[in-house]
């Protein structure tokens, strides 16, 4: 096969590359990248038989991105443009990913990267991220929203470009995974379910689909079903939530900056925006390490989460032979907490084979 999605050994260059004719970029444009994109789509066949899914599962792998999210499909574009228009610097409000992901792609361009953090609401995983690639750490006395606003107000005064999703560019570098997933399958799938924080994602998948399939790479357009947290939920009850609380702390999120565009994808696809309790997220969370194989971070397992409520209330949602995509935004490594306090401990024995014989027997 002779098909850009299937590069063999070293023939991959990142998403700008490989899609530079659906991104605004041209010749000039110095393109700073990590190779990100061409991410894994696993079919998920344990999760079909547990959740009693007829469709064919797969799982939009995104966390074996260079560091660990989605977010570097957006950062590698955000800042190439930005260099490319004289940006000298670089600064963004998480949390957690966006950082990390912006601290790295900073550290490649060669210049400063400021990241705003809610402080004791990050994992640390993606704070050593961004401490290890040299952006300069701010901890603030606030939540996400809060960041977010500090950041809009510092780029009206200060030489730096903001690389929030707010940036065009970002959804724009975003939405190639949903070019990624068309060249896999062949066509758009029939349903993409997706965890829903800021709101940035989901648009730029929408985006995505609906270039692809006006270009007549698909014919068909998906139902977009984005999940929120119960207990940070504001496009769901319409409304802004002040002190957003979650165990998905990726979108622990109250004032979402896409809002608009979100509730028009799930609109117009004949979609969704729904919520899914924490304890539903942990329980996905386990699934998919445990049934596929695949760790991810407890906001990814919205996606999953999202896919087996929707089976319990409507086992005939889905048909055979139809195309189910669930996206996993990052990687369970980013959060080792909270894998491990969400598991039962290792057990402890002497250097003795009599001992590693009683524990096998007990399982
Ligand atoms: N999943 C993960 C792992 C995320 O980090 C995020 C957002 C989302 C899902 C939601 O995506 O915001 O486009 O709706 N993380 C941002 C950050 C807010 O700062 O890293 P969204």
């Amino acid at each position: 096969m002779d098909n850009k999605t299937t590069p063999g050994a070293g023939e991959w260059s990142g998403v700008i590359e490989s899609y530079s004719s659906f991104l605004p970029v041209n010749r000039q444009t110095p393109v700073i990248t990590l190779m990100e994109g061409n991410t894994p789509l696993v079919r998920a066949r344990n999760l079909e038989k547990k959740l009693g899914c007829p469709a064919r599962l797969y799982l939009k792998w995104e966390g074996m991105n260079p560091t660990g999210s989605f977010k570097d499909r957006g950062m590698t574009l955000a800042v190439s443009k930005a260099i490319e228009e004289g940006a000298r610097g670089f600064v963004c409000a998480s949390t957690g990913n966006t950082s990390a992901s912006a601290a790295a792609y900073a550290a490649r361009s060669g210049y400063p990267c400021y990241v705003l953090i809610p402080e004791n609401a990050v994992a640390m995983g993606k704070l050593a991220q961004s401490l290890m690639y040299g952006a300069t750490v701010i901890n603030v006395r606030g939540n996400f929203d809060q960041a977010l606003q500090m950041v809009l107000d510092i780029v009206e005064s200060r030489p730096v470009t903001l690389v929030n999703s707010l940036n065009p560019y970002r959804l724009e570098g975003q939405k190639t995974s949903s070019f990624e997933i068309c060249d896999i399958l062949g066509e758009a799938p029939h349903t993409l379910f997706i965890p829903v924080g800021n709101a940035g994602n989901i648009t730029a998948y929408w985006n995505g689909f609906r270039e692809y399939r006006s270009a007549g790479l698909s014919s068909r357009l998906p139902r977009m079903c984005g999940f929120q947290a119960a207990g940070a939920s504001p496009i769901v009850q319409g409304e802004r939530v002040e002190n957003p609380e979650t165990v998905a702390t990726a979108i622990r999120i109250g004032n979402p900056a896409s809002w608009k565009s979100a509730v028009d994808a799930a609109r117009d696809s004949g979609g969704s925006i729904s919520t899914v309790t924490d304890q539903e997220i942990l329980e996905a969370y386990h699934l998919l390490a445990s049934q596929e194989g695949v760790f991810v971070e407890a906001a990814s397992s919205a996606s999953v989460a999202g896919l087996s409520k929707t089976l319990q209330e409507n086992p005939g949602a889905f048909k055979e032979g139809d195309d189910v995509v669930c996206v996993l935004t990052g990687n369970g490594l980013k959060d080792l907490q909270l894998a491990i306090d969400n598991c039962p401990q290792p057990v402890t024995i002497g250097a003795d084979i009599s001992e590693l014989e009683k524990v096998m027997e007990l399982r």
